[in-house]
């Protein structure tokens, strides 16, 4: 079984990784693994190819792998036959010879992980295809706002507005997150320059509200997760960071004007303080990017297991 996107998931199968997932952290929310989760995958080879840079993503498979007793082994691109021409596709075919049991894959292309999967006889999961789905940061997400707003195993997010902040468009983890959130209920509020934000009803994308003023959207969120600007998918686009970061950045002053007390601020990372998100909000109470980090491990044991039927 493969894991490329949120968009086909039900509910249903959402909800069930979710309750998977939060048996991999203890009733503090620290990354947990019981003694008799320690051999679940034992035997099994977990293949972590990554061409594009990460850090949570890629550390976080090889720690959910080894926590369930697998094995991991990661390609590095720069030192591989890749370079001397050899397709994607061999080279997987070469790895799946040589017993790999699964792949987590990262690439800036958008059709990598479909193309690949229809070759492939091994689960593939995404880690990130281009601006397209990074289906198991959707997963973390919605894991660490259902434990902080929601209602788990009931009516989820049933109610609860989450606000997306900043480079919508170009973000692979707005389109996951939207499908994921959505689908438990919530209402996904959007918000940033009007260039940076998807169409409502545009193809490629959930259900989603626009709102173009800041201030509004906040008003109303009972959580609100801030994104990167990923300038490195803006190609011909111009773009003038410095307005942005005196319009649309978040600051101290606006979580304590106009957001609702104590609303979670989430961001997937890496951040760029004092660009999207101030350092002082990045650390403050409300802040639950560690929580994330955390749920992002416990998340990613469930999709390993999910996906090798194991
Ligand atoms: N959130 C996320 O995907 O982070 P990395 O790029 O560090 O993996």
């Amino acid at each position: 079984m493969n894991l490329i996107e949120l968009k086909s998931l039900t509910r249903g199968t959402l909800t069930h990784l979710l309750d998977e997932a939060s048996r991999y952290l203890d009733d503090d929310g620290r990354v947990h693994t019981p003694i008799s989760e320690r051999t679940r995958l034992d035997g099994k080879a977990v293949a972590l190819l990554f061409f594009e840079p990460s850090t949570r993503t890629r550390v976080s498979f090889e720690l959910a792998a080894k926590r369930l007793g697998a094995m991991t082994v990661a390609l590095d691109e720069h030192r591989s036959s890749l370079k001397k021409g050899e397709t994607m596709l061999d080279t997987i075919r070469n790895l799946e010879a040589m017993g790999c049991d699964a792949f987590v894959v990262r690439h800036a292309r958008l059709d990598v992980p479909y193309v690949l999967a229809e070759h492939m006889e091994t689960p593939l999961i995404n880690a990130g295809n281009g601006s397209g789905e990074h289906p198991t940061q959707g997963l973390l997400d919605a894991m660490t706002l259902r434990r902080a707003i929601g209602d788990p195993g009931g009516a989820e997010l049933e109610g609860k507005t989450v606000v997306i902040l900043g480079d919508i468009v170009h973000s692979r983890v707005a389109r996951s997150d939207v499908y994921a959130l959505t689908a438990l209920g919530a209402r996904v509020l959007v918000t940033g320059p009007p260039m940076l934000l998807p169409e409502e009803g545009a193809e490629g994308w959930g259900p989603l509200t626009r709102v173009e003023s800041k201030e509004e959207a906040l008003a109303s969120a009972d959580a609100v997760i801030v994104l990167r600007i990923q300038r490195e998918r803006m190609r011909d686009m111009v773009f003038h960071a410095d307005e942005y970061i005196d319009r649309w950045r978040l600051d101290s002053e606006t979580v304590a004007s106009v957001m609702k007390p104590g609303a979670p601020i989430l961001h997937p990372g890496p951040v760029i303080r004092g660009v999207e998100l101030d350092g002082d909000v990045a650390d403050g109470p409300r802040s639950l990017i560690m929580a994330q980090v955390r749920c992002g491990v416990a998340v990613r044991q469930a999709v390993l297991r999910h996906t090798m039927g194991l």
